[in-house]
């Protein structure tokens, strides 16, 4: 599904990530974990097509397109969808006047007010999604979790194929971040879907159960474990000496 190759990004004339490779195949579960600052968050930034990153080398491919062809609209359209570490407050647009028109876009056709309100409910339903969300400006006086909450309502409506998580579990409560980890797992199960897990802690990766765990350092994947290698990274940090699995072994 999703191939990077070689990738080097730099942003403000710093490089961020350097021969970076990463391959997500169809209906995988991957984390990716590594301190703050290794450049967790650029990656997802660049696979979104944001102009702020320059990417210097490599390929990005998508379901065989090549993604640094497309802008922002059109990766979104091909099913890449960002849950971004910190979502943006779009002041004065409800999630439900912006959800209408990207379902409706999606769907390629018209949805009347008895539809939608309809699917709205469903998903709020399957989402664990307090309905008053429905009509909210998009993230507007959102508090950090009731934000995370409401990007899950955006994953559920647009139904993506490449789910970016990036610190979704960060500014949750330990209540609400199992109804997210719960939610997540109901959208893998039903879905023909892939995604890709940032995180600093264990706590959803041991709901999600990740097929692979990377670890980022100096702009590219230095280890590749499965879940327990999070466990690990938990209990000892990333400076541990007994280092016994080797680079990149999922490919
Ligand atoms: N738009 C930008 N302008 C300048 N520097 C940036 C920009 N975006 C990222 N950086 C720098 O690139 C580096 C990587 O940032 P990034 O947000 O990808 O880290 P991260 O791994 O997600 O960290 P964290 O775990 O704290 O979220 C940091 O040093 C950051 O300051
Ligand atoms: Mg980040």
């Amino acid at each position: 599904m999703l191939e990077i190759k070689n990738l080097s990004v730099k942003v403000n004339d710093k490089i961020i990530l350097n021969n970076f490779n990463l391959t997500i195949k169809d209906r995988e579960i991957h984390a990716l974990m590594g301190l703050n600052g290794t450049g967790k968050s650029t990656i997802c930034k660049v696979l979104m097509g944001d102009l702020d990153y320059e990417v210097t080398s490599g390929s990005i491919t998508f379901d065989n397109q090549d993604l640094l062809k497309l802008d922002t609209t059109n990766r979104a359209r091909l099913g890449i969808f960002l849950i971004n570490q910190n979502p943006p407050e779009i002041e004065g647009v409800k999630n439900s006047e912006m959800l209408k028109i990207a379902v409706e876009s999606i769907k390629g056709k018209h949805l009347n007010a008895f539809e939608f309100a309809n699917l709205m409910n469903k998903v709020c339903e399957e989402a664990c999604i307090d309905k008053s969300f429905i009509h909210r400006g998009i993230n507007e006086n959102m508090s950090g979790g009731e934000r995370k909450k409401n990007e899950l309502m955006h994953l559920f409506v647009l139904e993506p194929k490449l789910v970016l998580l990036d610190e979704i579990d960060s500014g949750v409560d330990i209540d609400n971040l199992n109804v997210i980890s719960n939610s997540l797992k109901k959208y893998f199960e039903n879905h023909d879907c892939s995604f890709l897990i940032i995180t600093h802690h264990t706590n959803i990766l041991n709901k999600l159960k990740p097929d692979y765990v990377h670890i980022l350092k100096d702009g590219s994947i230095c280890e590749t474990g499965d879940y327990l290698l999070a466990d690990e990274i938990e209990n000892k940090g990333y400076n541990r000496t007994n280092n016994v699995r080797k680079k990149n072994n999922y490919e």
